[in-house]
């Protein structure tokens, strides 16, 4: 290996994962020589009520773009989640809940999976959810969440869930985007101690929601709220009524299983679609290989099921292969920055799958916080949703994992379903900061920005050259802009959005997002839609906001925002402005600076020129680059002038 800094894999690793080096070659050369035999072998993982014939049908443009895979079989993600376990995982914990107090937990059984579960998709049923609608989970991290995920699969209902950090504004555009009538929420969330007024905040996005008709409310910390008794039901009372037998629906592969929004390059959050056969495929498969996941572990992630990290690496991944999985409700650091460290004991847990975010704010608390906690029972660690720089990658690899354990540093998106980029246990000798290699079936190219491939070392625009099973169908309700966003870009390739170098051992290495995509402690978000939401507000004329790097959410925002003529800057403006936004949109899109700007740098045609803004907000004026086609170059040197100290 060309780097210094390789930690290869260990001995015995390789001889106990599923895939050592050698293996990992064979089968990727298999997958990609001749991927209709090798997905049609590992479409077998999962258990079909009807056998698929056909495997692939993708085209990714000229003409028709469209994405099938195993498009004759049927299933259910439900069954494959819970029932099909029953025969020989009825009593084994299939979740294990830790509350954000650390008093409380609770260990659910696949028997009783299946019976919450089955119970609840009754009580759907009974308020008249059926087949294709969709449903929108607005949830603390509690189980029910993920009986609410599963009993809508079970009935063949597609979920839309959001976080529960979102506002009610966001909650409203995304109940609204995908035309649900039924909402699933609870009394109020718990983080950190904190109370989230989740069914006071449903209330106040369903006053522009009328076609909402049901609301599923669980009791979670008994605090007051309203109550409309047309709409509204207790989960409890509604579960106690239903019965605990409740067929799972034959579905065809490409049927919907869920629409998850996320943020673009414009304001409005695009609803990413996945269906059943192909993504359960490969959400189940990718969490065993690159977990090197065994019957029996104990295995964390944890992420939010607000996100697509939920959804594959908490819920259906693990689920599908019979795993525990540990569902936590808290946060890193309540009551304590060793929390993470002390459920991982308690717990016994195997596997640890985090964000690098918190990796960083975790470290900055010291050693003592790691040390004072055992963590021997952790074999492998895992990181998602932003560049791992290599410092904090060396602290989770020898102060958490203390040089033992692996780690996995994998990429994906939303819109991928599963990990595309990532190390596998047994298999890749790892550098700090690099995703490494393509899992197997995986086709990356880095293209200029001419879309001219590049070959060898070399840095560029990754792109996928060939689908995956887990890949997202379309955008719910706009497949126009599906292929406007993703396949437009570079003919005949899906785009990523990032960059990406690989080096000379062809691993590769991430380097962020190249769109107006910014990465806000692993939260993926528009600038556009900070934008929006600041422009919104009265006293805004005008607004652009960038990203910055930033010690510990990797990216910070910043915001530059021109005021309405005879409106004038305060700090008690700034402060208004800053809890507004958190107002529109949530806690995660908190702009971390907001510069007055007399002027925004625009060109004569009056585009943005966001490479300056980005630049000043970055501190490196050095390289601003030409700025004479400005039709007023001299805002850019008051904006230098006044630029936010750190
Ligand atoms: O920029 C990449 C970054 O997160 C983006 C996807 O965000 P989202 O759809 O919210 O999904 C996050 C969880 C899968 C990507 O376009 N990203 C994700 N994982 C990594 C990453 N960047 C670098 N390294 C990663 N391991």
């Amino acid at each position: 290996m060309s780097d210094a800094t390789v930690f290869p894999v260990p001995e015995d690793l390789a001889q106990n994962a599923w895939v050592d080096e050698p293996r990992y070659l064979e089968m990727y050369q298999q997958s990609i020589e001749d991927p209709e035999a090798f997905w049609a072998e590992h479409g077998k993982r999962i258990h079909w009520f009807k056998p698929f014939t056909k495997v692939k049908d993708v085209n990714y443009g000229p003409g028709d773009v469209h994405i099938r895979w195993y498009e004759d079989g049927t299933t259910n993600v439900c069954y494959n989640a819970i029932d099909r376990h029953l025969p020989t995982k009825k009593d084994d914990t299939a979740i294990i809940w830790e509350g954000d107090d650390p008093s409380e937990h609770e260990y659910i059984t696949y028997g009783q999976l299946h019976d919450n579960v089955s119970r609840f998709a009754n009580a759907m049923k009974a308020r008249g959810v059926k087949k294709g609608d969709r449903v929108t989970i607005y949830m603390p991290m509690i189980p029910e969440a993920t009986y609410a995920m599963l009993a809508c699969a079970r009935i063949g209902a597609v979920h839309s869930v959001v976080f529960g950090g979102f506002s009610p504004d966001a909650l409203a555009g995304r109940i609204q985007g995908c035309e649900s009538n039924c909402v699933i929420t609870a009394d109020e969330g718990l983080r950190g101690g904190r109370k989230v007024p989740l069914k006071a905040n449903t209330d106040k996005a369903l006053e522009s929601c009328p076609d909402v008709d049901t609301v599923f409310v669980v009791k979670r910390t008994g605090g007051d709220i309203d109550w409309n008794d047309k709409r509204d039901v207790w989960w409890d009372e509604a579960c106690a009524a239903a019965d605990k037998e409740c067929p799972a629906e034959e579905m065809k592969a490409e049927d919907p299983l869920f629409i998850l929004f996320t943020s673009g390059s414009t304001g409005k959050p695009k609803g990413v679609l996945h269906t059943t056969g192909g993504y359960l495929v490969y959400a189940s498969m990718t969490h065993k290989y690159v977990f090197d996941y065994h019957d029996g572990d104990i295995y964390w992630c944890t992420a939010d099921v607000g996100w697509i990290t939920g959804h594959s690496y908490i819920v259906y991944g693990p689920l599908t292969n019979g795993a525990t999985t540990l569902v936590f409700e808290g946060v890193p650091n309540y009551p304590t920055a060793s929390r993470f460290w002390e459920v991982c004991d308690k717990h016994k847990v195997n596997i640890f799958y985090t964000a690098p975010t918190a990796i960083r704010a975790l470290m900055r608390e010291g050693l003592e916080a790691v040390k004072r906690t055992s963590r021997s029972t952790i074999r492998l660690l895992g990181t998602v949703g932003e560049p791992i720089n290599p410092e904090a990658w060396m602290w989770y690899h020898q102060v958490v994992g203390e040089g033992r354990c692996q780690i996995v540093d994998t990429w994906w998106q939303t819109e991928t379903g599963g990990i595309l980029i990532t190390p596998l246990p047994g298999a890749t000798p790892l550098k700090p900061g690099s995703a490494t290699r393509p899992f197997f079936g995986v086709k990356p190219l880095l293209v200029d920005n001419d879309g001219k491939p590049l070959e060898g070392a070399t840095e560029g625009n990754l792109c996928i050259s060939d689908s995956w099973p887990g890949q997202m169908r379309t955008l719910y309700g706009d497949h126009e802009r599906f292929v406007q966003t993703y396949f437009s870009t570079y003919d005949g390739l899906y785009f990523t959005g990032d960059g990406c170098r690989r080096d000379e051992d062809g691993y590769y290495w991430i380097t962020g997002r190249v769109d107006d995509v910014i990465n806000v402690s692993g939260h993926r978000m528009g600038t556009a839609e900070v934008e929006s939401a600041l422009v919104a507000h009265a006293k805004v004329a005008e607004s652009a906001v960038v990203g910055y790097p930033h010690d510990i959410k990797g990216q910070g925002i910043y915001a530059y925002v021109t005021l309405n003529a005879g409106e004038e800057p305060s700090d008690e403006l700034r402060k208004e402005l800053v809890t507004w936004v958190r107002k529109e949109i949530g806690p995660i899109a908190t702009p971390d600076m907001l510069q007055w700007a007399p002027g925004l740098p625009k060109t004569r045609s009056g585009k943005i020129m966001r490479r300056i803004l980005r630049k000043i907000a970055e501190n490196d004026y050095g390289s601003l680059g030409d700025t004479s086609t400005l039709a007023d170059p001299s805002v850019v040197d008051d904006l230098i002038e006044n630029r936010m100290n750190k």
